[in-house]
C-alpha cells in the first residue's frame, strides 16, 4: 500500500486543531466551498452533552449557509451489539432531536444508511484498498472493542471505518465536524480517497473522483455526566434533550457535588462542581467564573437550583418544539423519505462515476 496511516494521535490532533481554525475563517468568507457530512448512531436519545458538543455547532454551520448532510447511521448500530434494538423509534427520536435543536428541515438533508444502497456498495472497492493490519491498528476501533469486554470483534466492527469513509465520500463531503476520537477515521477516509484514485483513477485523471475530506474539530466532551465522569447513556448520568423540566430537576438533585459550601470554578480540583457551573454557563451563555462567584456560599443546593433553572430555561423552547414534532409522525416520515431520496440521487451519481473509473460499465 502506498501510504501509511499516521498513528501519532497527538501530532494529528495538533494539526487538526490548527487547521480547524483556518477552516473556520474560510467558512466565514465563503461557505459555498464546503459540503458537510456528519452523523450519529441511533443508539439512544441525544443528551445535552451532544447538544453542546456537536448539535449546536452543526446548527451554526448550516445557518451560516454550508450545505449539510446528516446521516442517521443505522447500519453502524450493529457493529458492537447483537440486535438492532428499538431501531425505528430511535431513528425518529434522533430526527426529532435534530430538528428541535434547530437544524432547518428545508436546508439540511437527513438520511439513513439502510435506505441508500449505492452508498453501501462503495464498501466493496474501498475494502479492496485497505489492509487488515491497518484496520486492526485503528486506535478508535481498539478502544471501542475494549469497551465491549470479551465480546469477539465482528467483521463489521473491524471494517466500520471503511463504511464511514463511504458515508463521507459518497456525497463528496470535504468537511466533517467531529470530536477527536473520530480523527483516525477521517485519516482512513483520506487514505481511501487517495488510494482509490491511484489504483482505479480515471484514465483522464485530471480531477480525482473523491475530494480529501478534512476534520472540523468540535469541543466534544465539555459537558460531563452528573457524576463528573463522561456523559454516557450506559452510565445513567445524562440529561436527555427530550426530558421534562421535572425529570431534569430530579436528576440534577442527585448530581454529585462536594463538601465545600463555597462554590468555585476549578475543573482540575473540583470536577463535579465545576461541571455543573460550566453547564449553567453554557445554558446562560455566561462566564463560569462569574457564575461561581454569584453562587458563592450558596453550596451545592444553591448551585443545583441555578443549574436546574438554567437548563430548563435553555431547553424549554427546544423541548416544546420536539413535542410538536413527535406528535406529527407523518411529517417526520415524509421528511426522512425526502432526505433519503436526495441522498440516493447523490449516491447513484457517485457510484456511476466509480464504476466508470473502474471500467465496470457493460
Ligand atoms: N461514528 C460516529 C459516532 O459514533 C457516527 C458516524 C457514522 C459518523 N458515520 C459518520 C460521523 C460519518 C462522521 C462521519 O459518532
Amino acid at each position: 500500500m502506498s501510504e501509511e496511516i499516521s498513528l501519532d494521535l497527538d501530532a494529528s490532533l495538533a494539526r487538526s486543531t490548527a487547521r480547524s481554525l483556518e477552516i473556520e475563517a474560510e467558512l466565514a468568507k465563503d461557505p459555498s466551498k464546503f459540503r458537510i457530512l456528519t452523523g450519529d448512531r441511533p443508539t439512544g436519545n441525544l443528551h445535552i452533552g451532544h447538544y453542546f458538543g456537536s448539535l449546536e455547532n452543526r446548527v451554526r454551520l448550516a445557518a451560516q449557509g454550508v450545505e449539510t448532510m446528516v446521516l442517521i447511521a443505522d447500519y453502524q448500530v450493529i457493529t458492537d451489539r447483537d440486535g438492532v434494538g428499538p431501531i425505528r423509534e430511535r431513528v425518529y427520536s434522533l430526527l426529532a432531536d435534530y430538528l428541535a435543536a434547530g437544524l432547518d428541515e428545508e436546508k439540511v438533508t437527513i438520511f439513513t444508511h439502510s435506505a441508500v444502497p449505492a452508498l453501501n456498495q462503495l464498501m466493496l472497492p474501498f475494502l479492496s484498498v485497505v489492509t487488515d493490519a491497518e484496520l486492526r491498528r485503528n486506535p478508535t476501533v481498539k478502544a471501542e472493542t475494549d469497551d465491549t469486554g470479551d465480546r469477539p470483534m465482528s467483521g463489521l466492527m473491524l471494517t466500520y471505518p471503511v463504511h464511514q469513509a463511504a458515508d463521507i465520500l459518497f456525497c463528496k463531503a470535504n468537511l466533517v465536524p467531529v470530536g477527536k476520537d473520530q480523527l483516525p477515521h477521517l485519516e482512513q477516509a483520506r487514505v481511501i480517497a487517495r488510494r482509490f484514485d491511484e489504483r482505479y483513477g480515471r484514465a483522464d485523471a485530471s480531477t480525482p473522483v473523491f475530494p480529501s475530506p478534512e476534520a472540523l474539530l468540535s469541543k466534544s466532551g465539555t459537558v460531563l455526566g452528573l457524576d463528573g465522569t463522561k456523559m454516557s447513556k450506559s452510565k445513567n448520568n445524562t440529561i436527555e434533550i427530550g426530558m421534562t423540566a421535572d425529570e431534569t430537576a430530579k436528576l440534577l438533585k442527585r448530581a454529585v457535588t462536594d463538601s465545600d459550601r463555597h462554590i468555585t470554578f476549578d475543573p482540575v480540583n473540583r470536577p463535579e462542581v465545576s461541571n455543573l457551573v460550566n453547564l449553567a454557563a453554557l445554558c446562560l451563555d455566561r462566564d463560569p467564573v462569574e457564575i461561581a462567584e454569584q453562587i458563592g456560599d450558596g453550596g451545592g443546593g444553591g448551585l443545583k437550583k441555578l443549574v436546574t433553572e438554567a437548563v430548563n430555561e435553555k431547553f424549554a423552547p427546544i423541548r416544546a418544539r420536539r413535542a410538536e414534532l413527535v406528535a406529527d409522525h407523518g411529517h417526520l416520515r415524509d421528511l426522512l423519505a425526502r432526505g433519503n431520496a436526495r441522498a440516493n440521487e447523490i449516491a447513484d451519481q457517485t457510484l456511476s462515476e466509480v464504476r466508470s473509473a473502474m471500467q465496470m460499465t457493460y
